[in-house]
């Protein structure tokens, strides 16, 4: 125990002292004090780096891959008409970057409709379930800082259109976030840990305890695919995706694009020692990340888009005793009391916390791959405020915009340039299922929002 936590407990109300009492009995103090001292950041990311090589990959564009899109799409569709396939969106951050003072997914990103991005992603798990005639369960994760407001603004919004049946939310748990020069836990109020959510590998525990397993098992369901609610381009539950998966019979296949610039904040896929893992932008040496091939390429060039294919069953399995996932340690400002109860708020950063990465699960695969896909149709994160140069609204708007232009004009519309068009998943969410849509002779030259109504 670390007596500053109870200076200013006294002042509290009975019950919340309880409360606040039995907080403090729960926390593995000495768990903290080895993280503190670096346990789990042993790792030698050097030395893992140097002996990093390229994964098992299917690359885009290209004639000699293990297996052929055509195959992959035929795999994948005969998956999700089957119903045998799930979806997992992780939305447990606290979006500090964004600067938005609510769960990410309530962001309203359209750029024409203004539609939220919970939205956007959860009508592309409607139009893909509809296209293979079946509804697709989806499990989201929140934590204790997105939980309450999330569940309200799906219930507000009808879930956008899920069946209440398909919409698993479960909820994430909590680290307590310590001061970077003492390693003692820090206060947020007088009867209150600062706390912080546990990583998005804070899922296995977390999906253990739900009602998920049950469903899994009692829907059949075989593959999950996972995506996060910063992505409005995610190709939610893509069949090629999924095909390749299925074909080399992997246990977690992930969604890359290739790294131009070594100083990408992307994670990379590397295969070490015939197992894959991701290396994390901020443990990546920059003397590795700028190796090149003889191409002139990078050499670790599979950016992590954080797309991943699990197999269910690997998950599950893994899910049972958190599949011993280590911490990784973060240096992050966290507001909280000095010793005179008054509340700092850090213009530094001057907390750690800890977070799990669900993407260490990887290196547990018997089999894994990487799937290529490109920037311009697969990714276009929302991590920034307005004014960055990249990964802002304003950014990922126009990234929306320029998709989906490209889409009508392959598919013979006009669109005049400039112009602001944005198209609902429910419209189409591919180029197939666009061009479907477009009439001949189609112009486009004011805004517009392509909707299931749209003539
Ligand atoms: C993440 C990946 C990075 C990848 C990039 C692609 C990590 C650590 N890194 O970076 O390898 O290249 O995305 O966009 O994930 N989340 C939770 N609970 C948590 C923390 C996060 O659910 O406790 C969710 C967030 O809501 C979000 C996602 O995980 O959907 C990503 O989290 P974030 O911390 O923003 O990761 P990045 O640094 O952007």
């Amino acid at each position: 125990m670390q007596p500053h936590l109870l200076e200013h407990a006294e002042t509290l109300p009975a019950a919340e002292r309880e409360r606040f009492l039995a907080q403090l009995r729960s926390i593995d103090f000495a768990k903290i004090e080895r993280l503190v001292a670096g346990e789990s950041q042993t790792d030698d990311w050097a030395a893992i780096a140097a002996k990093a090589k390229s994964p098992r990959s299917i690359r885009l564009n290209r004639t000699d891959n293990e297996f052929t899109l055509e195959a992959a799409r035929r795999r994948g569709a005969e998956a999700l008409r089957s119903g045998h396939v799930g979806a997992m969106l992780v939305a447990g951050g606290q979006g500090t970057r964004l600067g938005f003072d609510h769960p990410k997914g309530m962001y309203p990103l359209g750029p024409v409709s203004e539609a939220f991005l919970f939205q956007i992603l959860f009508e592309k798990l409607r139009a893909v379930g509809a296209r293979y005639g079946v509804t697709i369960p989806l499990f989201l994760m929140t934590s204790p800082a997105t939980h309450d407001e999330t569940v309200a603004f799906l219930a507000e919004h009808d879930r956008f259109g899920l069946r209440e049946e398909d919409l698993v939310v479960f909820c994430q748990g909590t680290m307590p976030a310590v001061d970077e020069q003492t390693g003692k836990l820090l206060l947020a109020g007088p009867g209150e840990l600062a706390l912080s959510p546990d990583g998005h590998g804070g899922m296995l525990a977390a999906l253990a305890a739900s009602r998920a397993p049950q469903i899994i098992r009692e829907r059949g369901l075989k593959q999950l695919f996972y995506f996060q609610v910063d992505n409005p381009l995610a190709q939610v539950c893509d069949e090629a995706t999924l095909g390749y998966h299925l074909l080399a019979e992997s246990e977690v296949t992930m969604q890359a694009v290739p790294k131009h610039d070594p100083a990408e904040k992307v994670g990379v896929v590397v295969d070490v020692d015939r197992r894959m893992m991701v290396i994390e932008y901020s443990d990546l040496p920059a003397e590795h990340a700028a190796r090149r091939a003889p191409d002139g390429t990078l050499e670790l060039w599979a950016g992590s888009i954080a797309v991943h294919v699990f197999d269910a069953q690997f998950l599950l399995k893994h899910s049972t005793g958190d599949g011993g996932l280590p911490f990784h340690r973060a240096r992050k400002k966290v507001p909280h009391l000095d010793a005179k109860g008054n509340l700092i708020e850090p213009t530094e950063p001057n907390a750690l916390k800890f977070e799990k990465f669900i993407f260490d699960l990887a290196p547990a695969a018997r089999s894994a791959l990487v799937v290529e896909v490109d920037p311009a149709e697969a990714f276009a994160p929302l991590k920034n405020a307005p004014g960055a140069k990249t990964d802002s609204p304003e950014w990922v708007r126009a990234q929306m915009i320029a998709q989906a232009t490209r889409r009508l004009e392959a598919a013979g519309a006009k669109v005049a340039a400039g112009t602001p068009v944005e198209i609902s998943p429910l419209f189409g969410y591919d180029a197939e299922t666009v061009a479907a849509r477009v009439k001949p002779g189609m112009t486009v030259d004011k805004a517009t929002y392509l909707s299931i109504n749209a003539k």
